[in-house]
């Protein structure tokens, strides 16, 4: 393993049933008054959620401000909104409530109130990063991302076409309640659980490639998302599977699988930069490319691919290269089993030359194992159609 140094600043409150609780406890925490909470595009006030946490709030005797309409695919319009918002109505505390688009949104409208200069130019032009931030805790609707377990967040910026990482603030707190996910559409509770491990297989394939601790608590994590994902299509009403998917998409992002590691993510950077052109849904674009990718990993990866075959998928054993094409192929029939995509076409994806575009335009990643250019990463995008 590389070295490292951890500290982790999110105080987490897991369980069935704990929201009330939970933000009631954090609230009377909290010296200020004014508090902005933040939510997308109106699955939150459908629920019912709403008026109730704005209830628990005003108990806990706060200034609820209003700040809906967060879209999936978060803009950076929508942050600037949001941080003019913090500014004119003197917010001490923005309470985010919703899935990884609003977790982020949050994470860098609490940068951006307290900057007098614009983020981006700030971190892509100047490279430098911001220090002080509006405070911000996260209740959690849709797990998978694992948004609030860290301080990157992913912002499309509309008029340069890029969808790309920000830093910007921690959460002080996470709240994770099973049953405020249970209104969410299976679709993306599966699109959202692929994202989980997605996460997870980006980290593992990461450098170094030999077997580690933090590699081998990731299997127990991969493989808790593929049997809990299958529970849970199986029967929605499964708390425990619900539960365990939600941890599973924390412990994915908290930072504890990554020790010693340098991340690979780049079948994220290239979904990030698919979906500036199309504004697609995240886990499924990352379905579609996945397979694919490590199949054009199977000479420089082959001895990771193929413990993850072993560890993971539970494939039968052959020669190093047998192992790990197996593993990619039951990669492939499990997305296909929970119904997720292989291939652009079922997104409405068919212009090439947005795929195109979108291997010209994103990162390149030093952590993968092997370095592809830019045309190798088109040719990946290309046989996804
Ligand atoms: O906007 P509303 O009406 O609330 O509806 C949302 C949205 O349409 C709905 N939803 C959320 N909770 C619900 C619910 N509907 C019913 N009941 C509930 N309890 O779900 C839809 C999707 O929400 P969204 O937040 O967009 O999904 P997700 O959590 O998958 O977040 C995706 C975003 O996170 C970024 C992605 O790129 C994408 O922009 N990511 C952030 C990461 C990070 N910060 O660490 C890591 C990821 O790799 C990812 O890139
Ligand atoms: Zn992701």
């Amino acid at each position: 393993m590389n070295s490292f140094t951890y500290q982790y600043p999110v105080r987490q409150h897991f369980g069935k049933g704990c929201a009330e609780s939970a933000i009631k406890e954090e609230m009377k925490r909290l010296s200020g008054q004014n508090v902005l909470l933040a939510y997308g595009s109106g699955s939150l006030r459908r629920t019912g959620l709403y008026d109730k946490i704005v209830g628990w709030l005003n108990e806990c005797g706060k200034h609820v401000t209003d700040f809906g309409g967060i879209m999936p695919n978060p803009t950076y319009a929508k942050v600037q909104e949001g941080a003019r918002i913090v500014r004119r109505q003197n917010i001490d505390f923005i309470l985010a409530v919703g899935g990884g688009s609003v977790i982020d949104c949050c994470k860098i409208i609490s940068a951006q109130a307290m900057l007098d200069e614009d983020i981006w130019k700030m971190q892509y032009t100047k490279h430098q990063y911001p220090t002080e931030f509006i405070p911000m805790g996260a209740v959690v609707t849709a797990s998978s991302t694992g948004a609030e377990q860290n301080n990157g967040a992913v912002i499309t910026h509309e008029e340069k076409k890029l969808k790309q990482p920000l830093v910007g603030a921690y959460h002080s707190f996470a709240v994770l309640d099973s049953d405020l996910t249970k209104t969410l559409p299976m679709k993306q509770v599966i699109s959202g659980a692929f994202d989980t491990l997605s996460h997870c297989m980006e980290t593992y394939m990461g450098r170094p490639q030999t077997s580690n601790l933090s590699d081998e608590i990731n299997e127990a994590v991969m493989r808790n998302v593929i049997q809990n994902l299958r529970a849970l299509i199986a029967n929605p009403d499964d708390d425990f599977a619900r539960g365990e998917l939600m941890w599973a998409s924390a412990m994915a992002e908290n930072g504890l699988l990554k020790l010693g590691k340098q991340t690979d993510f780049q079948c994220h950077m290239l979904e990030h930069a698919v979906g500036a052109y199309t504004d697609c849904n995240h886990g499924q674009g990352l379905a579609v490319i996945h397979p694919i990718f490590y199949r054009h990993l199977l000479d420089e990866g082959r001895e990771k691919l193929a413990r993850m075959a072993e560890q993971v998928w539970g494939v039968q054993k052959g020669t190093l290269e047998e192992t790990a094409a197996r593993g990619i192929d039951a990669l492939e029939a499990f997305i296909k089993e929970v119904g997720l995509p292989t291939r652009w076409g079922e997104m409405g994806i068919t212009d090439e030359s947005i795929l195109r575009a979108a291997a010209d335009t994103c990162f390149l990643m030093l952590g993968c194992c092997k370095q592809f250019s830019r045309d190798e990463l088109f040719e990946v995008l290309r046989e996804g159609l």
